[in-house]
Protein backbone atom coordinates (compact mmCIF):
# COMPACT_ATOMS: atom_id res chain seq x y z
CA UNK A 1 0.00 0.00 0.00
CA UNK A 2 1.45 3.68 -0.88
CA UNK A 3 1.93 6.76 1.36
CA UNK A 4 -1.12 8.42 -0.02
CA UNK A 5 -2.85 5.61 1.02
CA UNK A 6 -2.08 5.96 4.94
CA UNK A 7 -2.24 9.91 4.07
CA UNK A 8 -5.76 9.78 3.24
CA UNK A 9 -6.62 7.08 6.60
CA UNK A 10 -5.09 9.27 8.75
CA UNK A 11 -6.69 12.45 7.50
CA UNK A 12 -10.14 11.07 8.49
CA UNK A 13 -11.83 12.47 11.80
CA UNK A 14 -11.53 9.44 13.65
CA UNK A 15 -8.15 7.73 14.68
CA UNK A 16 -7.87 4.60 12.36
CA UNK A 17 -6.59 2.34 15.31
CA UNK A 18 -7.59 4.26 17.93
CA UNK A 19 -5.96 6.08 20.74
CA UNK A 20 -5.12 2.46 23.13
CA UNK A 21 -2.11 0.69 22.58
CA UNK A 22 -2.00 -2.41 20.65
CA UNK A 23 -2.61 -5.42 23.34
CA UNK A 24 -0.29 -7.61 22.60
CA UNK A 25 2.57 -4.29 22.86
CA UNK A 26 1.08 -3.75 26.41
CA UNK A 27 1.95 -7.10 27.75
CA UNK A 28 5.38 -7.56 26.74
CA UNK A 29 6.68 -4.86 29.46
CA UNK A 30 9.46 -6.64 31.12
CA UNK A 31 11.00 -5.77 27.66
CA UNK A 32 10.25 -2.23 28.02
CA UNK A 33 11.66 -0.53 31.12
CA UNK A 34 11.95 3.38 31.86
CA UNK A 35 14.65 4.91 30.17
CA UNK A 36 15.16 2.92 27.37
CA UNK A 37 15.23 3.90 23.63
CA UNK A 38 12.60 2.48 21.45
CA UNK A 39 11.99 2.30 18.01
CA UNK A 40 8.51 2.46 16.88
CA UNK A 41 8.47 1.16 13.32
CA UNK A 42 5.38 2.43 10.98
CA UNK A 43 4.12 3.83 14.52
CA UNK A 44 0.95 5.73 11.95
CA UNK A 45 -0.75 8.00 14.36
CA UNK A 46 1.38 7.22 17.57
CA UNK A 47 -0.79 5.04 19.65
CA UNK A 48 1.81 2.47 20.75
CA UNK A 49 4.45 5.10 20.61
CA UNK A 50 2.84 7.32 22.91
CA UNK A 51 2.47 4.27 25.26
CA UNK A 52 5.74 3.28 25.44
CA UNK A 53 6.47 7.18 25.93
CA UNK A 54 3.99 7.06 29.10
CA UNK A 55 6.04 4.30 30.32
CA UNK A 56 9.17 6.52 30.71
CA UNK A 57 10.54 5.49 27.12
CA UNK A 58 12.66 7.17 25.31
CA UNK A 59 10.41 7.22 21.90
CA UNK A 60 11.40 7.34 17.82
CA UNK A 61 8.26 7.30 16.08
CA UNK A 62 8.89 6.95 12.06
CA UNK A 63 6.30 6.90 9.38
CA UNK A 64 6.10 8.00 6.10
CA UNK A 65 2.87 9.65 6.65
CA UNK A 66 3.52 12.94 7.90
CA UNK A 67 -0.62 13.35 8.45
CA UNK A 68 0.24 10.22 11.11
CA UNK A 69 2.82 12.01 12.93
CA UNK A 70 1.20 15.04 13.09
CA UNK A 71 -1.55 12.98 15.26
CA UNK A 72 1.31 10.82 17.23
CA UNK A 73 2.44 14.36 18.96
CA UNK A 74 -1.12 15.82 19.02
CA UNK A 75 -1.75 12.75 21.03
CA UNK A 76 1.47 12.55 22.51
CA UNK A 77 0.75 16.45 23.61
CA UNK A 78 -2.68 15.57 25.00
CA UNK A 79 -0.81 13.15 27.50
CA UNK A 80 1.78 14.91 28.72
CA UNK A 81 4.57 13.42 27.05
CA UNK A 82 6.91 13.84 24.42
CA UNK A 83 8.01 11.41 21.25
CA UNK A 84 10.53 12.01 18.48
CA UNK A 85 9.16 11.25 15.02
CA UNK A 86 10.81 11.01 11.82
CA UNK A 87 8.77 11.56 8.81
CA UNK A 88 10.54 8.67 6.41
CA UNK A 89 10.20 6.07 3.88
CA UNK A 90 11.74 2.92 5.20
CA UNK A 91 12.84 1.05 2.07
CA UNK A 92 14.97 4.45 1.55
CA UNK A 93 16.26 4.74 4.99
CA UNK A 94 19.43 5.05 6.57
CA UNK A 95 18.61 2.70 9.51
CA UNK A 96 20.24 3.36 12.72
CA UNK A 97 22.25 0.58 14.06
CA UNK A 98 22.74 -1.21 17.45
CA UNK A 99 20.82 2.37 19.03
CA UNK A 100 17.79 0.49 20.68
CA UNK A 101 16.89 -1.45 23.22
CA UNK A 102 13.48 -2.44 21.49
CA UNK A 103 12.46 -2.05 18.00
CA UNK A 104 7.91 -2.66 18.12
CA UNK A 105 6.65 -2.80 14.37
CA UNK A 106 2.92 -3.32 15.14
CA UNK A 107 0.64 -4.01 11.62
CA UNK A 108 3.32 -3.20 9.60
CA UNK A 109 3.28 -5.21 6.55
CA UNK A 110 6.14 -5.22 3.83
CA UNK A 111 5.89 -6.40 0.26
CA UNK A 112 7.88 -9.72 -0.49
CA UNK A 113 10.94 -7.99 -2.13
CA UNK A 114 11.03 -5.92 1.00
CA UNK A 115 10.02 -7.31 3.61
CA UNK A 116 13.44 -9.74 4.79
CA UNK A 117 15.40 -6.70 4.31
CA UNK A 118 12.93 -4.61 6.56
CA UNK A 119 12.83 -7.03 9.64
CA UNK A 120 16.74 -7.66 8.97
CA UNK A 121 17.22 -3.49 9.46
CA UNK A 122 15.14 -3.83 12.11
CA UNK A 123 16.90 -6.54 13.82
CA UNK A 124 19.92 -4.33 13.06
CA UNK A 125 18.71 -1.26 15.15
CA UNK A 126 18.60 -2.91 18.34
CA UNK A 127 22.00 -2.53 20.74
CA UNK A 128 22.78 -6.56 21.13
CA UNK A 129 20.37 -7.53 24.10
CA UNK A 130 17.70 -5.72 22.31
CA UNK A 131 14.33 -7.36 21.49
CA UNK A 132 11.97 -6.78 18.08
CA UNK A 133 8.47 -6.82 19.76
CA UNK A 134 6.33 -7.33 16.56
CA UNK A 135 2.34 -8.69 15.54
CA UNK A 136 1.29 -8.67 12.27
CA UNK A 137 -1.97 -10.21 10.17
CA UNK A 138 -0.84 -13.48 9.42
CA UNK A 139 -2.33 -15.26 6.28
CA UNK A 140 -5.59 -16.71 7.37
CA UNK A 141 -6.96 -13.18 8.02
CA UNK A 142 -7.89 -12.87 4.10
CA UNK A 143 -10.47 -15.48 5.48
CA UNK A 144 -11.11 -13.24 8.58
CA UNK A 145 -11.77 -10.71 6.51
CA UNK A 146 -14.59 -11.49 4.85
CA UNK A 147 -15.98 -12.82 7.98
CA UNK A 148 -15.20 -10.62 10.63
CA UNK A 149 -14.22 -7.44 8.79
CA UNK A 150 -11.33 -7.30 11.55
CA UNK A 151 -9.05 -5.10 8.59
CA UNK A 152 -5.02 -5.91 7.45
CA UNK A 153 -4.21 -6.12 4.10
CA UNK A 154 -6.39 -7.19 1.90
CA UNK A 155 -3.94 -9.09 -0.34
CA UNK A 156 -1.64 -12.75 0.40
CA UNK A 157 1.49 -10.99 -0.21
CA UNK A 158 1.39 -8.59 2.06
CA UNK A 159 0.35 -10.99 4.78
CA UNK A 160 2.96 -13.20 6.82
CA UNK A 161 4.09 -16.80 8.16
CA UNK A 162 5.45 -18.08 10.61
CA UNK A 163 8.05 -19.90 8.32
CA UNK A 164 8.67 -16.54 6.88
CA UNK A 165 9.62 -14.42 9.91
CA UNK A 166 11.62 -17.48 11.08
CA UNK A 167 13.98 -16.91 7.89
CA UNK A 168 13.85 -13.26 8.02
CA UNK A 169 14.90 -13.32 12.02
CA UNK A 170 17.21 -16.60 11.57
CA UNK A 171 20.27 -14.49 13.20
CA UNK A 172 18.11 -13.71 16.01
CA UNK A 173 17.30 -15.62 19.66
CA UNK A 174 13.85 -16.19 18.83
CA UNK A 175 11.91 -16.01 22.22
CA UNK A 176 8.41 -15.93 20.52
CA UNK A 177 6.99 -16.70 17.29
CA UNK A 178 3.36 -17.96 17.37
CA UNK A 179 -0.05 -17.95 15.88
CA UNK A 180 -2.88 -15.97 17.68
CA UNK A 181 -6.33 -15.74 16.91
CA UNK A 182 -7.43 -12.26 18.54
CA UNK A 183 -10.23 -10.16 18.75
CA UNK A 184 -9.42 -6.62 17.94
CA UNK A 185 -10.98 -3.80 19.61
CA UNK A 186 -8.12 -1.16 17.78
CA UNK A 187 -10.00 1.92 16.33
CA UNK A 188 -12.90 1.51 13.33
CA UNK A 189 -10.17 -0.12 11.13
CA UNK A 190 -8.59 -2.69 13.45
CA UNK A 191 -12.23 -4.45 14.80
CA UNK A 192 -13.34 -8.24 15.18
CA UNK A 193 -11.42 -11.45 15.65
CA UNK A 194 -8.44 -11.84 13.88
CA UNK A 195 -5.83 -13.90 12.43
CA UNK A 196 -2.25 -12.71 13.76
CA UNK A 197 1.59 -13.63 14.28
CA UNK A 198 3.16 -12.42 17.38
CA UNK A 199 7.84 -12.19 17.51
CA UNK A 200 9.83 -11.56 20.19
CA UNK A 201 13.16 -11.90 18.38
CA UNK A 202 16.33 -10.64 20.34
CA UNK A 203 19.33 -9.78 18.94
CA UNK A 204 22.85 -11.33 19.79
CA UNK A 205 25.37 -10.06 21.33
C1 LIG B 1 -1.65 -0.62 9.67
S1 LIG B 1 -0.70 0.84 9.95
C2 LIG B 1 -0.19 0.53 11.62
C3 LIG B 1 0.11 1.80 12.40
C4 LIG B 1 0.58 1.57 13.84
N1 LIG B 1 1.73 0.69 13.91
C5 LIG B 1 -0.52 1.07 14.71
O1 LIG B 1 -0.49 -0.13 15.06
O2 LIG B 1 -1.41 1.85 15.04
C6 LIG B 1 0.83 0.59 9.02
C7 LIG B 1 1.77 1.78 9.06
O3 LIG B 1 2.99 1.49 8.40
C8 LIG B 1 3.41 2.64 7.69
N2 LIG B 1 4.29 2.24 6.59
C9 LIG B 1 4.07 1.27 5.68
N3 LIG B 1 5.09 1.20 4.79
C10 LIG B 1 5.97 2.17 5.15
C11 LIG B 1 7.22 2.62 4.61
N4 LIG B 1 7.73 2.07 3.52
N5 LIG B 1 7.85 3.64 5.22
C12 LIG B 1 7.31 4.21 6.33
N6 LIG B 1 6.14 3.84 6.88
C13 LIG B 1 5.48 2.83 6.30
C14 LIG B 1 2.11 3.28 7.21
O4 LIG B 1 2.24 4.64 6.90
C15 LIG B 1 1.19 3.03 8.40
O5 LIG B 1 1.24 4.10 9.31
Amino acid sequence: MMREFWEQRYGEDALAYGEQPNVFLTGQTRYLQPGMRVLAVGDGQGRNGVWLAQHGLDVLSVDYAQTGLDRARALAEMRGVSIATFCVDLFTWDWPREQFDAVVAIFVHFSPEQRARMHQSMLAACKPGGVVIMEAFRLEQLEYQQRYHSGGPPAAALLYAQDMLAQDFREAEMLMLEDAETELSEGPYHSGKAAVVRLLARRMG
